[in-house]
């Protein structure tokens, strides 16, 4: 895992959005992995400003995850923040952009399908991800089978706190989500992980020195031939 470190949030999404934008620029067709979050915000504040250089008409886009319960309109689904913050100020066509259906009759059945459709798009060439302090990726919680595909998923209550600051209260917050597995995100060519914040100093020294184990589900990127972490000093602070 090659690590490069920054001084702080800025400087993560600023070097983010050009490894992205270089990879765009090296590949009009690609297809990218997306997350959510706090921490992309930035990166996708800095893609939209250097979109003007790079094509995009081409490319498609499949996200990490959603929120069960949620219709793509809702304000705290994932549809929602992606068309606000990235997909419509990058005027993305909606047949480029994919998300799994937290409002699918059949859950179950809806993560089969957006299993089905990554790969039927080729697979993921570059995967954006972040890291939950309890070292989930996408909503793989700890204990996720290292062979896990796109699934339902219950979320931890430390998970759904965290992810309270998005919603008026943490009841709000669903106790389920449709995620890509980890295989799925695995099979992907190259991945970034992006932190900042001390909030990560715990789960970035895991993954950095900790041992593989499926109850830190990150840590499985230890084996994947082509990670690169672009990583704060405060997310750094403890390595
Ligand atoms: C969320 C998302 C993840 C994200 C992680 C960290 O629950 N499902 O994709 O990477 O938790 O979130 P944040 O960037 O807000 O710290």
């Amino acid at each position: 895992m090659e690590v490069i470190a920054v001084k702080d949030d800025q400087e993560m999404s600023e070097k983010a959005a050009s490894l992205i934008g270089a990879e765009i620029k090296d590949r009009p067709g690609i297809v990218l992995g997306l997350a959510t979050g706090g921490t992309p915000e930035g990166t996708y504040r800095e893609w939209i400003n250097q979109a003007g250089s790079l094509p995009l008409s081409q490319l498609q886009t499949f996200n990490l995850d959603e929120y069960a319960g949620l219709s793509p309109d809702h304000p705290n689904s994932y549809h929602r923040y992606m068309k606000e913050r990235l997909f419509q100020p990058l005027q993305l066509r909606p047949g480029q952009t994919h998300l799994p259906r937290g409002d699918a009759k059949d859950l179950q059945e809806e993560a089969r399908r957006y299993e089905k459709q990554i790969q039927q798009s080729g697979g993921i060439d570059l995967q954006l991800l972040g890291i939950g302090e309890n070292g989930h990726i996408g909503f793989n919680e700890p204990g996720s089978s290292f062979h896990s595909r796109t699934h339902v998923v219950e979320l931890k209550p430390s998970t759904r706190e965290a992810n309270a600051r998005f919603f008026e209260s943490e009841e709000d917050v669903p106790h389920q989500a449709v995620t890509m597995g980890i295989a799925t995100i695995m099979e992907s060519r190259r991945i970034l992980l992006l932190a900042s914040g001390s909030r990560k100093k715990e789960a970035l020294t895991a993954l950095l020195e900790g041992k593989q184990t499926e109850n830190f589900p990150a840590s499985v990127l230890q084996n994947h031939p082509y990670v690169t972490i672009i990583a704060d000093e405060s997310a750094l602070s403890g390595v």
